[in-house]
């Protein structure tokens, strides 16, 4: 186990600002793979769809995870669609602890939709596509995660305070921090 926190989930679900929570009330370093990839590429996620295709992001994708090898201490926010490949998979899993968060399909179309930046759902029918990406991805999250968070009654800080009660629960007493 790498000694990180990773969190998964669905487009909406909350992982950037829960893991700035989390970030902030460890003290842990926040590395988010999206912002990676954009860095990397000098340019928007919405250019880098336009540009190269989802084909092109995926690739850019697994690099940014495979650059994380080595990382430790660090909470991890990725894209919801980051679990697709299973070498992906292997590599979410090698970093540490995996959390899924999750909410009711509603709540998260309401937060992806409300954006307007994420490409997959600039479409005629966004509400379709939304959840044929769910209906493909739950499973995925499931394999990955060592653990789900429900979201939608929460807020971040309270998700994140979950997460850590969560972490605490799987060390040995003699490791437990006073967080
Ligand atoms: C994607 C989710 C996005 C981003 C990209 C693709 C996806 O991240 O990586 O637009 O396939 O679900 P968020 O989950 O942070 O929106």
């Amino acid at each position: 186990m790498g000694g990180n926190i990773v969190l998964v989930g669905f487009m909406g679900c909350g992982k950037t600002s829960v893991g700035r929570r989390l970030a902030h009330l460890t003290g842990m370093k926040l590395v988010d793979t999206d912002e990676l990839i954009c860095e990397d590429a000098g340019v928007s996620i919405p250019e880098i769809f336009a540009e190269e295709g989802e084909v092109g992001f995926r690739a850019r994708e697994a690099a940014a995870l495979e650059s994380l090898e080595g990382l430790r201490g660090a909470v991890i926010s990725t894209g919801g669609g980051i679990v697709l490949a299973v070498t992906n998979r292997a590599r979410l899993r090698a970093l540490g602890l995996v959390c899924w968060l999750d909410a009711p399909a509603e709540v998260l179309f309401e937060r992806a939709a409300r954006s307007g930046r994420r490409p997959l759902l600039q479409t005629e029918n966004p509400r379709e596509v939304f959840d044929r990406l769910l209906a493909e991805r739950r499973a995925l999250y499931e394999e990955v995660a060592d653990f789900r968070v429900q979201t939608a009654s929460l807020d971040h800080e309270g998700v994140a305070r979950q997460i850590l009660a969560e972490m605490a629960s799987r060390r040995g007493p003699r490791e437990k921090s006073p967080l």
